[in-house]
């Protein structure tokens, strides 16, 4: 505790009072008197130590939980994790100094992007606001007013509405899922199932294993659990079986987090032989598979698509559902399908995240899918989605030079690429955001923040003229781009790679 004692906090710096706070622990682990296993102060206590509010400590340990620095032990404390990975470093230090955490992290570290009005947007994977139905959204609203009135606006059931549990069961079965309401837990989000499943399922240290690249928001859950994370490789038909059996064999995993159809980032979907075996694999050595199908519906030219639940006869896969991408992200609505024996354990740790969805929301819904509205709109999404993703398709073909790699998935909204070695994504990102187009650099899906010569462009957000456009542009950007990394000595010696 004397250790704290020397911090000094400086209300009249320019600096935050939590980042001040963050940035002394952190250079107390950094030059060793801190250590892995030391427990902070109590929040309360910090701040009276400190002459701060609890807030400011809260923030500054969350930071650090977010960092993986520390981890949380419920009932016990806040405790520093081992420094394994460069998640702590001088560098770090340096620009935090510099600029300022949250605020200082550039936006696209923190997985956000600035988009201007007129920037042409292919780093958002979720659809534009036009094409959210919200004329037929305010009728069934209204309507549930009308009907429920203020037992609309109760809590609601922890494990979801009742009725939009049974009628979300008759809508999986049209993907041959058979699941029972009883089996359904309402979500907030998808983001929330991966939260609340890690927070069931992982103690600090557990293993589990990812997809190498993979969705970011499910890295920084797990992270945020104090789980260590293994990431294999992705190839173009699904994960490397072989690694993940070694791994598993190894590493003894309680989860493996999976994207079959359509993955973020990559677009891959896994073949049915894939999907059969990995099952096999896990079943044989007891891990749980979470499945994340945010968007299999999204299947244009109607090919294999099967869900691993569909195929899981043993009660391994737990099904993430969201339907942002399908329907409105704002909703925050989605639905988990729990094996049996997760029940209980899933139901508590929905309670401690925020109780309940939100009962209006969740009734809404319900209307909505029983006047099958939805199928419309889903056909509308898929309509709209089919056109911009042949587009892109064209445009990948008339104006992605050569040099730049890719396989075209076969549905859904992501595209992925490889420049070549020599070529990072980051220098690419500052180019086309002076050009007013902005995209997704690669090393976000990634573990350890590397390999800069992957991008993502997604379809979600841009209409078919802007993807014209912008390809168009692009094109010509990154043709320029390599044209000076690849053949810099050929050049006048007065033009300098952009660096
Ligand atoms: C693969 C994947 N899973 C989950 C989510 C989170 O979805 P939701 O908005 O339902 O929380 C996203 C959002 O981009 C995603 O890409």
């Amino acid at each position: 505790m004397e250790i704290f004692k020397i911090i000094k906090l400086d209300k009249e710096q320019p600096q935050h009072l939590y980042v001040q706070l963050y940035k002394s622990i952190k250079e107390f682990i950094l030059e060793g008197k801190l250590q892995e296993g030391d427990r902070l102060p109590p929040v309360r206590k910090m701040a009276d130590m400190m002459g701060i509010n609890n807030v400011t400590v809260v923030k500054a340990y969350e930071i650090l939980e977010q960092e993986g620095i520390v981890y949380k032990r419920v009932g016990s404390g806040t405790y520093i994790a081992p420094q394994t990975s460069p998640k702590i470093n001088n560098t770090d230090m340096e620009n935090i100094a510099d600029k300022e955490v949250y605020k200082s992290t550039s936006l696209i570290e923190q997985g956000q992007i600035k988009i201007d009005e007129n920037m042409i947007n292919f780093a958002s994977a979720t659809p534009s606001a036009e094409l959210f139905p919200v004329e037929d959204f305010k009728k069934v609203l209204n309507e549930v007013l009308d009907r429920d009135k203020g037992y609309a606006f109760g809590y609601q059931e922890g494990q979801g509405y009742y009725p939009l549990r049974q009628i979300l069961s008759s809508y999986i079965d049209q993907y041959d899922i058979i699941a029972e309401a009883e089996n359904i837990q309402i979500i907030s989000g998808a983001q929330q199932g991966i939260d609340i499943v890690a927070k069931a399922l992982l103690n600090y240290g557990d293993y589990v294993i990812i997809e190498s690249p993979s969705y970011t928001g499910a890295m920084a859950a797990f992270q945020s659990r104090g789980a260590r994370i293994i990431d294999i490789p992705l190839d173009k038909d699904g994960l490397n079986l072989e690694l993940l059996e070694k791994k598993i064999i190894t590493h003894h995993p309680k989860l493996l987090y999976v994207m079959p159809n359509f993955q973020n980032p990559t677009g891959v979907t896994y073949s049915k032989n894939k999907k059969e075996k990995l099952l096999e694999i896990c079943n044989k050595y007891g891990v749980f598979i979470m499945e994340d199908d945010y968007l299999s519906e999204l299947n244009y030219y109607k090919e294999d698509n099967t869900t691993l639940k569909c195929l899981d006869t043993n009660e391994i896969v737990i099904y993430i559902k969201s339907f942002s991408k399908i329907f409105m992200p704002g909703l925050r609505l989605g639905f988990l399908i729990i094996p049996s024996n997760l029940h209980g354990k899933l139901l508590r740790a929905k309670h401690t995240s925020d109780i309940s969805t939100s009962g209006l929301l969740q009734r809404a819904l319900e209307l909505y899918l029983k006047r099958g509205i939805w199928q419309q709109h889903l056909q509308y999404m898929e309509g709209k989605y089919k056109e911009r993703f042949e587009k892109m398709c064209r445009c990948i073909e008339i104006y992605m030079p050569t040099e730049v790699e890719y396989t075209l998935p076969r549905g859904g909204v992501n595209f992925w690429f490889k420049l070549p070695t020599n070529c990072s994504s980051h220098n690419l990102y500052e180019m086309a955001v002076k050009r007013n187009i902005v995209f997704a650099p690669g090393n976000l899906f990634y573990l350890n923040n590397n390999y800069n010569e992957y991008f993502r462009l997604s379809i979600a957000a841009v209409n078919p003229s802007e993807i014209e456009a912008g390809m168009k542009e692009l094109g010509e950007i990154i043709k320029n781009y390599i044209e000076l990394q690849v053949k810099p000595i050929c050049r006048n010696s007065s033009i300098k790679p952009i660096l």
